[in-house]
């Protein structure tokens, strides 16, 4: 079977994604610099499914070191590219680390995929490239917005490098997928979200205020024009969302795309409220969670959720798992990691 290259293979998304390449019967090999994620994520990933995916400890600003592996695996069949820095807020304080890390990375990855005879590349997006859409459901049609920050600029830039280059090459193809809010974990509780420090997203927040990590969870405002006063966002179960990347990744080895460059939203097409994910969490789990009503954070769009209907159509997937479910899975896992 086709062997595929995941980079930042060991991080969130990245780990649950191997899992159903291999699940799929793909031959994987990650790259990961552990910058953001830990080494036992590979002995989470094999207790799933058997199988020890190859793993390279490499940072892909390293641009001889993409050489040198390139070289090596020259086999390599697809690319699924999730190797980048995340967080909002640090990129607002930290531009120029986002800007390298995030495009030098891609284009080092680029430039060596395009000499192999067979180039497929699936590159992790986000709905934050469409800001605050000024209609919802978000459709891929919707303008790319002005990037609230440097992160959600690397984004957009590192689309608009992949478009570029695609138009030049003539076996690279490639599809953006751009994810809602990816939430949850495995339902085996051997891999989820692990992250550093103090949590930015709401999710993890929620279960280690939950598990006594955090002394109170702070809703960044409740006024507003929402059904509640908090923000909406389209929260995805992360299963769901590595089970599309195989999808779009078949698709480009199947040549069933229909352009050399395509974009997907991977959502649930529901938006819920920060306080509706909070009472989800309590429903599931049983626990009261401890949280208080404070001021808007900069930056926060008022909401955002997907249109489905062309992933649905084009790719044949939709999300199957609730929000229910995925704050069990979450919960579960937070459990297991620090009960
Ligand atoms: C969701 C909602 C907050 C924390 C970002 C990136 C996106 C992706 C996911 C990387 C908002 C509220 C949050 C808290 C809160 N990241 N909130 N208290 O900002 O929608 O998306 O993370 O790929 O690209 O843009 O996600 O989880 O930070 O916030 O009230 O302690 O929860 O205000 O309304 P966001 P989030």
């Amino acid at each position: 079977m086709d062997k595929i290259l995941v980079t930042g293979g060991l991080g969130f998304i990245g780990s649950h994604t191997v899992v159903e390449l291999q699940n799929e019967g793909y031959e994987v090999v990650i790259i990961d610099d552990l910058s953001n994620s830990s080494i036992k994520v590979l002995d989470g990933i094999t207790a799933i499914t058997g199988k020890t995916p190859l793993f390279e400890k490499l940072d892909l600003k390293d641009k001889a070191g993409v050489e040198t592996f390139f070289a090596k695996h020259n086999d390599v069949k697809g690319v699924i590219h999730f190797a980048a820095s995340k967080a909002v807020g640090e990129s607002v304080n930290e531009p120029l680390l986002y800007y390298e890390n995030n495009i030098n990375t891609l284009v080092y990855v680029l430039k060596e995929l395009k000499k192999l005879p067979e180039a497929n590349f699936i590159f992790s997006s986000s709905c934050t490239v469409y800001g605050q859409a000024d209609e919802l459901p978000i459709t891929e049609n919707a303008p790319v917005k002005k990037a609230e920050s440097p992160y959600g600029n690397t984004k957009q830039i590192g689309e608009e490098i992949i478009v570029d280059t695609c138009k030049v090459s003539e076996n690279l193809k490639a599809i953006a997928l751009r994810y809602f809010n990816p939430i949850g974990a495995h339902e085996s509780v051997n891999i989820g979200e692990l992250p550093i420090g103090v949590p930015q997203n709401l999710v993890p927040f929620i279960t280690q205020t939950a598990i006594g990590l955090r002394e109170q969870l702070s809703v960044f405002g409740d006024d507003y024009p929402t059904s509640d006063g908090t923000c909406v966002r389209d929260y995805i179960h992360v299963v769901d969302l590595a089970k599309a990347h195989v999808i779009a990744l078949k698709r480009l080895l199947e040549n069933k795309n229909k352009a050399n460059y395509e974009t997907f939203n991977l959502g649930t097409g529901k938006g819920s409220s920060v306080l509706e994910v909070v009472q989800s969490f309590e429903r599931v789990s049983g626990e009261k969670l401890n949280y208080k009503i404070v001021g808007r954070r900069e930056g926060d769009v008022v909401s955002a959720y997907a249109d489905t209907n062309k992933a649905k159509d084009e790719l044949g997937w939709k999300t199957e798992l609730t929000l229910d479910d995925a704050m069990l899975s979450a919960w579960k896992w937070e459990q297991k990691v620090r009960g």
